[in-house]
């Protein structure tokens, strides 16, 4: 296939369901005339508190799709699946693929002063240390000594040291379903961020990362939180900056201004996915098809 025509295919975005709109909605910022295909596993959402292998079989079975549509690249825009499934797709598919995890992580490093930096997510993307792993090999594996607090084994907050960075984890759970449904900042979002977070506050961070597609939708209450001197680290926008960044490395620019053509897929309820979408991706998102991927 000419280059060419290979420039002119859509980016592949797939999520758990609606919370990847948010890592779409960057892309399309920063690269308005690229085409996109979503997909929402709306039937299977939450990732976030399933098990590792079948994160992994849902990853495969979305992005088979996307590769079915022909798009050039794909983005995994939910951290629980790039957490557990992105090195599987890397190996099995023939088109690169990008994760959020290891651009939010190299963006933490960046801004952090203290060396100290909170991560928050789904409990499978706590539990499976990516982002601590991530940020431990952009700090060249120095790792002196890791300490787990907490209960349950996703209740844990990890204090990983480097010889640089000290970073804190936490699992927050219940944002989710209070981004969905619209609960962004009044009082429940604010007590639930405060029992959330105030451990890791207690901990001298000076930037944390929103780990979770939703998380985006409620920056001001936990910055609230967490107070002006932390900086939130959304790894949206940075996930955007490496899409671009690999696509240009890859002569796979589309080039054009814009105008680009967004189609939409889902495995479960159109009509809510686009009535709770456009909190998260604003206009352009009016409607979505209802597809069966997997078994
Ligand atoms: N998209 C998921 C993530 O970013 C959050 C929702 C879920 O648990 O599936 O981890």
């Amino acid at each position: 296939m000419l280059s060419e025509d290979i420039n002119k295919r859509p980016i592949g975005v797939f999520d758990s369901g609606i919370g990847g709109l948010t890592v779409l909605r960057e892309i399309a910022r920063l690269m308005p005339g690229e085409d996109t295909v979503y997909l929402g596993d709306t039937a299977r959402v939450p990732y976030g508190s399933k098990s590792k292998e079948t994160v992994i079989r849902y990853s495969r079975e979305v992005a088979g799709f996307l590769a079915g549509r022909g798009v050039k690249l794909i983005v995994v825009a939910c951290n629980t699946a790039s957490a557990y499934g992105l090195g599987e797709l890397k190996k099995t598919l023939a088109i690169p693929v990008i994760g959020v995890i290891e651009p939010g992580a190299r963006a933490a490093k960046r801004a952090t002063a203290a060396g100290r930096i909170g991560i928050i997510g789904t409990e499978g993307t706590i539990r499976s240390n990516s982002y601590v792993n991530a940020i431990n090999a952009l700090s060249g594996d120095k790792t002196r000594s890791v300490t787990e607090h907490g209960e349950k084994g996703f209740d844990r907050y990890f204090e990983i040291e480097t010889d640089v960075l000290t970073v804190f984890t936490k699992a927050c759970p219940l944002f989710v379903p209070l981004a969905e449904e619209g609960w962004t900042s009044n009082d429940v979002a604010r007590l639930t961020a405060e029992h959330y977070l105030n451990g890791i506050k207690g901990r001298g961070v000076d930037a944390l990362v929103l780990g979770c597609t939703h998380y985006p939708i409620l920056k001001d209450t936990i910055a609230g939180v967490m107070g002006p001197g932390v900086k939130l680290i959304d790894s949206a926008e940075a996930t955007a900056e490496e899409t671009r960044r690999a696509l240009a490395g890859d002569d796979m620019l589309n080039g054009a201004a814009g105008g680009a053509k967004r189609e939409f897929f889902v495995t479960d309820s159109p009509e809510r996915f686009v009535a709770v979408g456009k909190r998260f991706f604003g206009p352009g998102l009016d409607t979505a098809r209802l597809v069966t991927v997997g078994a």
